[in-house]
């Protein structure tokens, strides 16, 4: 029995799919019954990269979600509306959604997760984060038993490969980003990757598979790459760490006798030593290590983004839906809904709360812009050592006639107390500035 699929979006994602569903020869054989009956673009006039009958384009996307010949919508259009309406509207009609949308899901996850349980139908999301890696399926499924502890990852493309190329030549952050959009690696619009909304949507999704519990979106502290000096990478590089744009979720209580849990999650640019199992992610790549009791530390590594990696879990999910269709074919025909993802169902089963930043611990890498004179280490030593504040390291670098750069590595902290010591160092006479304040593992 033929599934008809209805596309929302024929663009690098969409055509992706596209692609795959027209080559079905070699694949898995349920990707013979796939059909694609009608897709959704916003310029009927614009040239595609791939063939689609003209009769199946549409310029409206509840036509395509209404049409009685698709059985799954596949929304690739991106962005919040009409997306949201739209993978809502398909619930409604009781049609299955497969969506790479992090956006609209990490901000209506809980509306449209509450709406696919009570309708009985599925709503997969394995492309949303991480491109072609398979990490939400294994967080729902295979790492179920766990109690996770704490999910980190490089989960940008864009920016790990503008870190890349900032470390390895030494460049400057604008200087790469601009060829970087020459090359086809960063959107021409590229503020929600290098200002790091793009990870933050990707780590609130992976809270909520991890913790069962979602936060909100909103709240979670993401710093970008933008206002990132090619110096600190070069001194990060020299003290034996690589700067990388990591995302964290990590539970700092488990919240008992029905407490909700205590989690920290953020993205920001963070100094890995060499040896992490991150520090050696390059380029367009991303990686998402989970650490578990009792799995212990379980690392996925590949392209997280682009047309066939993306179109990979795409056409992934979709195919677990048809071969659900497929098992459960004669409950579907005498009306019964063919059953929803269990853990989808489940939806929220922990409540979760983002911890008070200053109550979090961190090393951390800061740089002073300092006159060189006697004296200056020893007085930034005492604002430390008064404030509680031990120095793992502290370095002085080369800088300019008119200026030191000091560099201090701290042990782990906590925040508040080494805001303290910052201001007390700020204030201090020879310090010009800080110029730079970055996390470290
Ligand atoms: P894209 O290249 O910009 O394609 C978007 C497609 O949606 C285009 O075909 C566009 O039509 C169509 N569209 C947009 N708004 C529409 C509307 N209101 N009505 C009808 N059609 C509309 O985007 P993409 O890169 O494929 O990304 C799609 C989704 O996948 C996004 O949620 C993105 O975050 C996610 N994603 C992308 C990647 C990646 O590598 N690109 C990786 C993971 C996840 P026109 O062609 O006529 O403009
Ligand atoms: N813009 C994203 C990245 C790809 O650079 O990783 C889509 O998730």
């Amino acid at each position: 029995m033929t599934i008809g699929i209805g596309l929302l979006g024929l663009g690098t994602v969409g055509a992706g799919v596209a692609e795959i569903l027209a080559t079905p020869e070699g694949r898995h054989p349920l990707v013979a019954e796939l059909e694609l009956r009608r897709v959704a673009v916003r310029d009927l006039q614009r040239p595609r990269t791939i063939r689609v009958p003209a009769e199946l384009l549409s310029s409206d996307p509840a036509a395509v979600v209404d049409d009685p010949a698709v059985d799954i919508v596949v929304e690739v259009m991106g962005g919040l509306e009409p997306a949201r309406s739209l993978i809502l509207r398909a619930i409604a009609a009781g049609k299955p959604v497969v969506t790479a949308n992090k956006a609209v899901i990490a901000r209506h996850g809980e509306e449209i997760s509450a709406a696919a349980a009570a309708a009985g139908v599925y709503v997969l999301l394995e492309a949303a984060v991480g491109g072609g890696i398979p990490i939400i399926e294994p967080l729902k499924q295979s790492l179920g038993a766990n109690r996770i502890q704490r999910v980190s990852g490089i989960i940008n493309g864009t920016t790990n490969y503008i870190l890349s190329r900032m470390a390895a030549e030494g460049a400057e952050y604008a200087a790469v980003l601009a060829d970087a959009q020459r090359l086809g690696y960063a959107e021409a619009d590229p503020a929600a990757d290098v200002q790091g909304a793009d990870a933050a949507d990707k780590i609130a999704i992976l809270t909520g598979l991890a913790y069962g519990g979602s936060v909100p979106r909103e709240a979670i502290p993401a710093e970008g790459i933008d206002q990132l000096d090619a110096r600190d990478v070069t001194y990060a590089d020299q003290l034996g760490f690589v700067v990388k744009l990591l995302a964290v979720s990590q539970r700092i209580e488990t919240g008992t006798n029905g407490d909700p849990q205590l989690l920290d999650v953020r993205v920001h640019p963070t100094l890995l030593p060499r040896s992490h199992p991150l520090a050696g992610v390059n380029g367009v790549f991303n990686a998402i290590l989970v650490e578990g009791e009792p799995v212990g530390q379980v690392m996925f590594y590949g392209p997280g983004a682009g047309a066939g990696p993306t179109a990979s879990a795409v056409v992934a999910d979709i195919l677990n839906i048809a071969g659900i269709r497929q098992a459960t074919g004669a409950r579907a025909v005498d009306g019964e809904p063919p059953g929803i993802d269990p853990l989808l169902a489940a939806g929220s089963w922990r409540q979760c709360r983002l911890v008070d930043g200053a109550r979090t611990t961190h090393r951390n890498y800061v740089r002073l812009r300092t006159t060189d004179q006697p004296g200056v280490i020893g007085r930034i030593g005492t604002c430390f050592g008064e404030a509680g504040v031990s120095i793992q390291s502290i370095v002085q670098f080369e800088a300019d006639s008119e200026a030191a750069e000091i560099v201090v590595i701290t042990h782990e902290v906590l925040e508040s107390r080494f805001r303290q010591a910052l201001d007390a160092i700020a204030a201090l006479p020879e310090v010009q500035r800080v110029a730079a304040c970055l996390r470290t593992l």
